[in-house]
């Protein structure tokens, strides 16, 4: 096997490691202003719930990145195992395999998310609910394994993401308005007696094929001019 080790490799891995969770802290505090039904005239629900989806992407893209970088990096015995099962990392066993359960749990949510449309509407809101636990490990993993993150300003970065979502889940939990209660952004009819599966994706009925050829005449018989006298 080639050996491939740079030190470019391991500062990437730090700083997307950073980046992807503050990413994440962003990402789950929109989650909850849309969880509780904020927005107004000037910034609507709508656009907060985009923002919290693009920025959602953006987070996986970079903490795709930190897991190859550190993947790739020879130095460090981690392999592309490792960033799935749990306690397979030779390096850091314990809290690179904490790391590897925030990224089984956010990987959960976001193919969950894709899938919206296609599966019940129960079952994403079940799955949406690891985020939290996603991003706890995540946090975790970050403070254990970092070099960066346990002094100094990498310290007040981890520290501030932490107190940042503790009171998104706290507002999330205590200050959701009872209207908002079983629906979520693209449900609005989660809570109808139909239950929530009627929020399924629902096949569009084919329209009724037009008659193959039309009744003549297709206007009603129009009364003959009357003339008058030249
Ligand atoms: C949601 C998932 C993850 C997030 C948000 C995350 C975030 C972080 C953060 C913030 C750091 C600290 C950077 C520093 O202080 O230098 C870090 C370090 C690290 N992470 Fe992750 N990580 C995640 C998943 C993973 C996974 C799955 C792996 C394994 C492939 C991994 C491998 C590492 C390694 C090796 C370090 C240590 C870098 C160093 O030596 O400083 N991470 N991560």
């Amino acid at each position: 096997m080639i050996a491939l080790t740079t030190p470019y490799l391991w500062y990437t891995t730090r700083a997307t490691g950073m980046v992807a969770l503050i990413l994440f802290t962003l990402v789950a505090s929109l989650g909850t202003l849309v969880a509780n039904r904020i927005g107004g005239t000037i910034v609507g629900r709508f656009e907060i719930n985009e923002l919290h989806r693009s920025l959602s992407m953006v987070a996986v893209t970079f903490l795709v990145i930190h897991i190859l970088t550190t993947v790739l990096d020879s130095y460090v015995a981690t392999g592309w195992i490792s960033a799935f099962v749990p306690m397979t990392s030779a390096y850091k066993r314990l809290a690179v395999g904490i790391g590897a359960v925030a990224f089984d749990l956010i990987l959960a949510v976001w193919i969950s998310s894709l899938l919206k449309l296609r599966i019940a509407n129960t079952t994403w809101r079940f799955i949406h609910w690891f985020s939290w636990m996603g991003f706890a490990t995540a946090l975790v993993h970050g403070y254990m394994t970092g070099t960066d993150s346990r002094s100094g300003f990498g310290l007040v970065v981890v520290a501030s993401c932490a107190a940042v979502v503790a009171c998104a889940a706290l507002w999330r939990f205590f200050g959701r308005p009872t209207r908002a209660a079983g629906r979520t952004a693209l449900s609005p009819l989660a809570t109808t007696k139909a239950g929530p599966r009627a929020t399924r994706a629902t096949p569009v009925p084919p329209r009724a094929a037009p008659p193959a050829s039309r009744p003549f005449p297709t206007s009603p018989a129009r009364p003959a001019k009357q003339r008058g006298p030249r």
